[in-house]
C-alpha cells in the first residue's frame, strides 16, 4: 500500500516506523515542511508506563530513545519561600529534537522515505496520490480545517497564557514547579531537565497578569529577559531561551483543547495533536501521538478494509483520549484557578498540585512517597488539633465548629425516610439514626424535618411542629448521645412548591393521588406541569413561616441536637427564593441575588437568635441549577456563600441541583466537590462536600487538598450504616471506637481486612 504521513512529528514518524515494522512491503513516505533538525520546542516527558508500550512496539527505537533520557523521580514545588519535594513519580525526559532525529533514523532504517522541506498544501490532493494519508500535521492541522465539515473539530482556547522556553540552568534533581508572586500577579514555571545541559522551562500566568506585564507587545528576546527577572533566584544567572522562530511576536500562546467528532474521511485519518490535544501540564501529547500510531498500525494489519481499520482505531483510541483529556482538563483548570489556592499552606498547596488531575489518589501518593504523605497527614492532624501524636488519614481528624467537636470528618448526609406518622418520627427513625450513629460517622444529619404540616414534602416526612415531635426526636438524640460519640444535626426545611407530593419510592415530586394540601412559594408557579400552582407568599406568610422556623429551632434545641442545618437547597421553599428560576418577585425579595437572599437570611438571623450560641448552624445550598446562565451557577454560589458567611453561618453544605425540571446535571465521581472547593477557597467559609463520594480515597483527597472541611455521604450510608468503621478497618486504622458489644465483630473484621497496614504509627 502507498501510504503518506503528513507531518514529521512524533505521530507521523512513529506511524511510519510502526507500519513498516508490521509490513515492510508498504511504501511509506513522510512529508515534513521543516528541515530534519529544525524543531521548535525543547523537551518532552514520558511516564514509565508510556515507555513500556513503546518498548513493546519497537524495542530498537525504544532503546535508542532510552539512551538519551534524563530521569527523575522527584517533584519539587517552590512556593512561598519553601521547596517541598516528594518522590516516586517516575518520569523521564528527552529533547524533542533528539526524539525526532532518532525516530527519523529508525524510520529510514526500516525503509520509509522522508521528505523534508516539503509543505503539503492540501491533504485532498495527497489522498488522490496515496491509498492512505495519515494526517499528523499537529496542533494547527490544515487537514482538520480543510475537512472541518466532516471532522467537526471543537477547539476550546483556554484562558491562561504560556510560553515554552529552555534554559541551561540545571533542574536535574526534580520536575520543578516554581510559583512567584510579582507586582502584576502570580507567574509560575514548569521546569524539567531533558538532556545533560538543557531544561524545558514553560512559563505560565493568567491573561490579566500577562497583560499587565505587557508581554503582548514584546518580542521574544524581551519576553525572555522579563521572565528571567521574574525567576532570577532560580536561574543561577542562566538565560531563558526561545526557539519558536516559527511564531511571530512574543511566542506566548493560549492552549487550544482540540477534539474532533470523527477522525477519518475516505482514505484520510487524523492522528496526534491534529485529532486531539492534552494539556502540557499532564505531559501526554507525545504519548497520545505515539500510542495512536501503534494502534493504527495494528488495525491496518488486522482489518481487511481501511474503513474497518479506521473504525477500530477510532473506537480504541477515543476512550483513551477522552480519559486523558478529562485528566488534562482537571489539571489545566487547576492552573487556571491556581490563584484560588495561593493562600494555602505549602503542604496543602503541594498536595493540591499533585492531585490536580484526579489521576493520583491519596493511597497512590502513599505508594509513591510514604514519608512525604505521612508528613502531610501529620500536618493535617496537627492543624485539626488532634490530641494524639499519630499519623492518621485526614478523614479521621477531628473538627471543631463553635463548641461542637466532631471526632472525624464523615457526615451522614440528610436522607428523607418517609416513615413519619403525622410528622412524628417513629421507632424506624430511632433504629435508623441510632445505627448510623453507631456506625462511626462523626456527624449524623437527620432528614429534612419540616416546620409545619403544610411545609412537609410528603405525608411521610418528619416534622418539628408539635410537642410529640420534640419528644420523639429527644428520644433519638438522647440515644445517640448516651450510646455513641457521634453528634447529631437537625435539618429544618419547608417544602414550598415541591410540597404535597408522593413518597420517595412512589413517584417522586408528583402530586398526591388524593388529599393534596395547598402549597406556597415566592412566586405563583408550579414545580412541573403536573404539580399545583403555588400561592405567592405575602408578608404575613413570610412572617408566619419565619416564626415556624424559630419555633422548630427552639424545639430542636430542647431536644438536644448539637447542630442545626437550614435547608436552602433542592428547590424547596428557601431554595426557591434564591434561584431566579422560581423567584419572579418584584419586591425587595426578588431581582438581584442580594434581594433573593434576603428572606433565607431573615430566617437564619431569627433562628440564630434562639439557637444556643455555643452550637453551630449550617446552611445547605444548591450551588448549581444546572441550567446555565439562566439559573444559579457556581460563581453565584460563591456570592451566596459570602452572604451566608457575613451573616454568621458556620458552615456551608454544598449540594447542587433539584431546583428545576430543566436541569441537566453532569454526573461523575465527586461531581459537586468542585463547587465546595471554589466556595471554601474563594470565601474562606468552612464547607461540606457531597455527591457521589463513596470511597475513603475520595474523602481523604478532598480533605487533604482543602476542597472541603467535612464530607457527607448519603447513599453509601443507606447501604452500610457502618461505612466509617469499615473504611477504618480496610485502611488499617485502629483508632475509631466501636460499640463495646461489637468488639468481637470488630476483631474479626480487622483480621479479615488482612492487617495490610500496621496499627497507627507514632510520628
Ligand atoms: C508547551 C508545550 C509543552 C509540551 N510538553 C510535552 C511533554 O512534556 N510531553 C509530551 O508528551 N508532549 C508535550 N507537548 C505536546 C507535544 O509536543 C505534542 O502533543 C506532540 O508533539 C504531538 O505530536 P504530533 O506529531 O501530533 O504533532 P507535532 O509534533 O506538532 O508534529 C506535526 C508536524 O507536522 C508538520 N506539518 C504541519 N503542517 C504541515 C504541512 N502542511 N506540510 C508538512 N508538514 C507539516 C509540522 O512542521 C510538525 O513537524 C507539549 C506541547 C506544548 C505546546
Ligand atoms: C433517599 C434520599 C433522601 C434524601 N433526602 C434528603 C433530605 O432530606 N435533605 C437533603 O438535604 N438531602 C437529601 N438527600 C440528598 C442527599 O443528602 C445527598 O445530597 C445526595 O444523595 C448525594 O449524595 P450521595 O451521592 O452520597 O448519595 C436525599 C438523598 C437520598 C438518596
Amino acid at each position: 500500500m502507498r501510504i503518506a504521513c503528513l507531518g514529521g512529528g512524533p505521530a507521523g514518524l512513529y506511524s511510519a516506523i510502526s507500519i513498516k515494522l508490521r509490513n515492510a512491503a508498504h511504501d511509506v513516505t513522510v512529508f515534513e515542511r521543516n528541515r530534519p533538525d529544525d524543531t521548535f520546542g525543547w523537551g518532552v516527558v514520558f511516564s514509565n508506563e508510556t515507555f513500556d508500550n513503546i518498548t513493546a512496539n519497537d524495542p530498537a527505537s525504544a532503546q535508542a530513545i532510552r539512551e538519551h533520557f534524563a530521569y527523575w523521580d522527584d517533584i519539587a514545588v517552590n512556593y512561598r519561600g519553601e521547596r517541598i519535594v516528594s518522590t516516586g513519580h517516575g518520569f523521564c525526559g528527552i529533547a524533542r529534537k533528539t526524539l525526532l532525529l532518532l525516530l527519523q533514523e529508525r524510520a529510514r532504517e526500516l525503509g520509509a522515505n522522508l521528505r523534508f522541506q516539503n509543505e503539503i498544501a492540501s491533504a485532498e490532493a495527497l489522498a488522490k496520490e496515496y491509498e492512505l494519508v495519515i494526517a499528523a500535521d499537529g496542533l494547527n492541522s490544515k487537514t482538520r480545517s480543510e475537512f472541518a465539515q466532516i471532522f467537526k473539530p471543537a477547539i476550546d482556547l483556554r484562558k491562561n497564557k504560556f510560553v515554552w522556553l529552555g534554559t541551561q540552568q540545571k533542574f536535574d534533581d526534580a520536575f520543578t514547579f516554581i510559583f512567584e508572586e510579582t507586582e502584576h500577579g502570580w507567574v509560575w514555571a514548569h521546569a524539567y531537565q531533558f538532556d545533560s545541559d538543557t531544561a524545558t522551562f514553560i512559563v505560565e500566568c493568567s491573561e490579566a497578569t500577562w497583560r499587565k506585564f505587557g508581554f503582548a507587545a514584546m518580542n521574544q528576546e524581551k519576553s525572555c529577559r522579563t521572565c528571567e527577572r521574574i525567576f532570577a533566584k532560580y536561574l543561577g544567572g542562566h538565560r531563558l531561551m526561545s526557539n519558536a522562530t516559527h511564531l511571530r511576536g512574543s511566542a506566548w500562546l493560549n492552549f487550544p483543547r482540540v477534539l474532533c467528532e470523527t477522525w477519518s474521511h475516505e482514505n484520510i485519518v487524523l492522528m496526534g495533536d491534529a485529532a486531539a490535544t492534552a494539556h502540557f501540564s499532564v505531559g501526554s501529547g507525545t504519548k497520545l501521538a505515539m500510542e495512536s500510531a501503534i494502534s493504527m498500525a495494528d488495525y491496518l494489519v488486522s482489518e481487511r478494509t481501511l474503513e474497518a481499520a479506521f473504525a477500530k482505531y477510532e473506537d480504541a483510541r477515543r476512550t483513551e483520549v477522552l480519559r486523558l483529556q478529562s485528566a488534562a482538563r482537571n489539571s489545566l483548570e487547576w492552573f487556571e484557578d491556581v490563584e484560588r489556592y495561593l493562600h494555602l499552606d505549602p503542604v496543602q498547596f503541594n498536595y493540591s498540585l499533585l492531585t490536580r488531575s484526579q489521576r493520583i489518589s491519596h493511597e497512590n501518593l502513599r505508594l509513591r512517597d510514604r514519608n512525604w504523605l505521612e508528613g502531610a497527614e501529620a500536618w493535617f492532624q496537627r492543624l485539626a488539633g488532634a490530641e494524639d501524636n499519630k499519623v492518621r488519614r485526614p478523614m479521621f481528624a477531628p473538627f471543631q465548629l463553635r463548641d461542637m467537636r466532631l471526632k472525624n470528618r464523615i457526615v451522614v448526609s440528610p436522607m428523607a425516610q418517609y416513615k413519619a406518622v403525622d410528622g412524628c418520627p417513629t421507632d424506624w427513625h430511632l433504629v435508623h439514626y441510632g445505627e448510623r450513629a453507631k456506625g462511626g460517622a462523626g456527624l449524623v444529619c437527620i432528614e429534612m424535618t419540616c416546620v409545619s404540616p403544610e411545609g412537609r414534602i410528603t405525608p411521610g416526612c418528619t416534622g418539628m411542629y408539635a410537642p410529640e415531635h420534640e419528644r420523639a426526636w429527644k428520644r433519638i438524640v438522647d440515644f445517640v448521645h448516651a450510646e455513641t460519640d457521634a453528634k447529631i444535626c437537625c435539618q429544618l426545611g419547608h417544602s414550598g412548591a415541591k410540597g404535597s407530593t408522593q413518597l420517595g419510592w412512589e413517584e417522586m415530586d408528583a402530586p398526591l393521588k388524593s388529599g393534596n394540601w395547598p402549597v406556597m412559594a415566592p412566586s405563583p408557579i408550579a414545580w412541573s406541569e403536573r404539580n399545583q400552582r403555588a400561592r405567592a407568599m405575602d408578608r404575613a406568610d413570610m412572617d408566619r413561616v419565619r416564626d415556624q422556623f424559630v419555633a422548630s429551632a427552639e424545639m430542636a434545641a430542647r431536644a438536644g441536637f448539637d447542630m442545626l442545618e437550614i435547608h436552602c437547597a433542592h428547590g424547596y421553599l428557601l431554595s426557591s427564593f434564591i434561584t431566579p428560576l422560581t423567584n419572579l418577585r418584584a419586591d425587595e425579595y426578588g431581582g438581584s441575588l442580594e434581594n433573593r437572599m434576603r428572606y433565607p437570611l431573615e430566617i437564619f438571623h431569627a433562628v440564630r437568635e434562639v439557637w444556643p450560641a455555643e452550637k453551630p448552624i449550617s446552611v445547605r445550598i444548591s450551588a448549581n441549577d444546572w441550567v446555565g446562565a439562566e439559573g444559579i451557577e457556581p460563581r453565584d454560589a460563591v456570592e451566596i456563600s459570602r452572604l451566608l458567611q457575613e451573616a454568621g453561618v458556620d458552615i456551608c453544605d454544598v449540594s447542587a441541583g433539584q431546583t428545576s425540571i430543566q436541569a441537566r446535571p453532569v454526573y461523575g465521581r465527586m461531581f459537586q466537590t468542585p463547587f465546595s472547593d471554589r466556595i471554601r477557597n474563594e470565601t474562606g467559609i468552612a464547607t461540606m462536600a457531597v455527591g457521589n463520594i463513596y470511597d475513603p480515597d475520595h474523602v481523604n483527597s478532598i480533605l487533604m487538598a482543602g476542597r472541603a472541611d467535612l464530607v457527607c455521604l448519603a447513599r453509601p450510608h443507606l447501604a452500610n450504616p457502618y461505612w466509617t468503621l469499615h473504611a477504618a478497618a480496610k485502611l488499617g486504622d485502629r483508632g475509631e471506637a466501636w460499640p463495646p458489644p461489637y468488639y468481637a465483630g470488630r476483631d474479626q473484621l480487622y483480621r479479615l481486612s488482612g492487617g495490610g497496614e500496621p496499627a497507627l504509627s507514632a510520628v
